[in-house]
This record gives C-alpha cells, structure tokens and sequence, in this order.
C-alpha cells in the first residue's frame, strides 16, 4: 500500500481549502481512523485509503459553489483508485466507506452501514470534528461559508441534523451536530478517546457564554 501515491494526486486540490477540510484534515483522520483499527481489526488498507480520499465532495461543492454529498465524488475516487492500481475488490470496499461516511444517528435517515471500515471512517471523521480541532474547523467552515458566530436571538434546537442545511450560526452547529458526535461513534475505541473532546467542547462554550455576557 502506497499512500503517498495518493496523497500525491489529492494534494493540489486539498492545498488551499479554507473550510476545515484541508489535506491536514485528511492526514489526522487517516492517523486517527489507523489508531482505532489497530484496536478495533478491519481491513487496514481500506481503512487508510479511504480516510485520505473521503472528503473529495467537499472539494467539488467549492468548486460548484453547490451542496455535494460525498456519493457525488465517488466517480472521482475511483479515477484516482484506477490510475494508482488499487485493486477491484478494494475500490469496491473503499467506495463504500467514502460514500456513507456522513451518516449520523441523529439525522433522519440513521445509520445504515454495518461494515467495520466504514464504521471506523465515520469515527475518525467524527472525532476530527470535537475537542479543540474541532472548535477551531468549526469556525474556519463558518468563516468560509459567512456563517455568523453566534446569534443569540434565534432558538437553537433543531430536530433532525442534515448536511445539506447549513445551521444559522456556528455556536448553534455545536447544538445540532458537534455535541452530539459523543453519542454517536460506533467503536469502543472511539467512544472512550470522544469523552475527553466532548468536555473540552463543553468547557469552551461555557467560557464563550460567560465572556459573550461580560460576565468575565
Ligand atoms: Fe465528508
Ligand atoms: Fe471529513
């Protein structure tokens, strides 16, 4: 497995992205999704390649200035699986990870795959979206994306997380989805390694609040 190859033709496109899903985005999912697989088991090549090529839907949808779900780039990954010569089997498996790796328990539709290696994708992509990183991929996306950063007058509960609809401020975001993220990994591994992220997550709004009333 050369993931360099791979690398290499991602490299370009993910270089100047400014919404949190710069190529380094790609490189801690890889490390993290590698972390949960040694514990975990699943098919490692999979696993690794997949995490590097997950999130070319993201590219396209700056491209098109239009939502793109990560079905939409699987024509593009499996060009680049084809031209570095992964095998049939694998881009078969790799396809599949990448395609449903934006499933969430709380979304309407659920979670749907069962697979380990996409399980753990999702988990890695997820935890790369709490905890310190998280906060700071947040705000780059909102920033990218002229989300404001907090507007306090609108309620924040929304009943379903979907993609597709961008939430009205990044502080609401942590409400609909990255608060959430704790409750919804699949691996044991995940689900321990999410608890410390999740706290931080906390503690920082709690500052932010505090601070946004002048209170400190
Ligand atoms: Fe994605
Ligand atoms: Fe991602």
């Amino acid at each position: 497995m050369d993931l360099r190859k791979i690398e290499e033709e991602i490299k370009q496109e993910f270089h100047s992205d400014s919404t949190g899903h710069d190529i380094y985005h790609l490189k801690r999912v890889l490390n993290l999704a590698l972390h949960i697989q040694e514990k975990e088991g699943g098919d490692k090549e999979v696993i690794a390649i997949s995490a590097l090529l997950h999130d070319i839907h993201r590219i396209i949808e700056k491209e098109t200035g239009k939502y793109c779900t990560p079905k939409d780039s699987l024509e593009t990954a499996k060009k680049i699986l084809e031209k570095v010569r992964v095998e049939e089997e694998k881009i078969r498996k790799i396809l599949h990870c990448i395609e449903f790796h934006e499933e969430y328990s709380f979304s309407k539709k659920g979670k749907t795959a069962l697979d380990k290696e996409t399980l753990i994708l999702q988990d890695a992509d997820n935890l790369d979206a709490m905890g310190a990183i998280g906060i700071a991929r947040g705000f780059m996306f909102g920033g990218a994306h002229n989300i404001p950063m907090w507007l306090p007058d609108i309620a924040y509960e929304r009943k379903f997380f979907d993609e597709s609809e961008k939430d009205v401020s990044e502080i609401h975001h942590f409400y609909s989805k990255l608060l959430k993220l704790k409750d919804n990994m699949n691996t044991e591994t995940a689900k321990k390694m999410a608890l410390e992220r999740h706290k931080f997550m906390e503690e920082f709004l709690k500052e932010f609040f505090d601070e946004w009333r002048g209170e400190k």
